[in-house]
């Protein structure tokens, strides 16, 4: 059995959908341990409650120092004895003792076709806004591994999504949740868990069924 941490700051759209193909058995061989927010408003701590897991809030703002929150949550992180850290719209930056401790033990779902729209300062609604401003035809979503770059870690699934005409950030967000996120994050954590997916020189592989 998979063992799982879902990080999360804002809506839980995703945590909802990964909690949603574990019940239906979409993703088999896994459990959620904790879903971790640094955000105490987040109302992916109510979607966590509502379905009976535990959740926990660990906010850099409680922490003196940088370097003393990054202790904290990871040594709270290790108490769960996860398998698997999943990002899903998690905003904080994973520090890197967490990273090399976690190595391709972490995976995060970015709202773009990496490697566009992505890095620092590429995240939520801005990457959908950069995407109608440069006038994109095809968007989608990517689920990756976590190294010490941002969105620069082995990629394991991606989905395109058409941009239409009318599209305003919200409108193509929504979208690419619908067609792409919600799809691939679950499917990622399912082919994790039953073993299929594996790294080597920084590229991943899938293994058939
Ligand atoms: C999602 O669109 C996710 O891809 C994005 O934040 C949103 C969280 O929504 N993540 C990033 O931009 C990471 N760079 P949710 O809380 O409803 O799952």
């Amino acid at each position: 059995m998979l063992k799982i941490a879902v990080c999360v700051s804002g809506g839980g759209t995703n945590l909802q959908a990964i909690m949603d193909a574990i019940d239906n058995g979409t993703i088999t061989n896994t459990e959620i341990a904790v879903v971790i927010s640094n955000n105490p408003g987040a109302y992916a701590l109510e979607r966590a409650k509502k379905h009976g897991v535990e959740a926990i809030c660990i906010s850099p703002k409680d922490y003196g120092s940088r370097a003393a929150f990054n202790e904290d949550f990871l040594r709270r992180l290790d108490s769960y004895e996860v398998d698997l850290v999943v990002l899903a719209g998690f905003l904080v930056v994973i520090p890197e003792q967490m990273i090399e401790k976690y190595r391709n033990r972490i995976i995060n779902i970015h709202p773009s076709l990496i490697p566009s729209f992505c890095g620092t300062g590429y995240y939520g609604l801005k990457v959908h806004e950069a995407a109608l401003a440069r006038g994109v035809r095809v968007t989608g979503a990517t689920v990756h591994f976590v190294d010490e770059g941002t969105d620069t870690g082995p990629i394991i699934l991606q989905k395109a999504v058409e941009v239409q005409e009318d599209d305003t950030p919200e409108v193509l967000q929504r979208r690419v949740m619908e067609q792409a996120e919600w799809k691939i994050l679950p499917h990622a954590i399912d082919l994790i868990a039953n073993g299929r997916v594996s790294v080597n020189d920084g590229r991943v592989t899938i293994a058939a069924r």
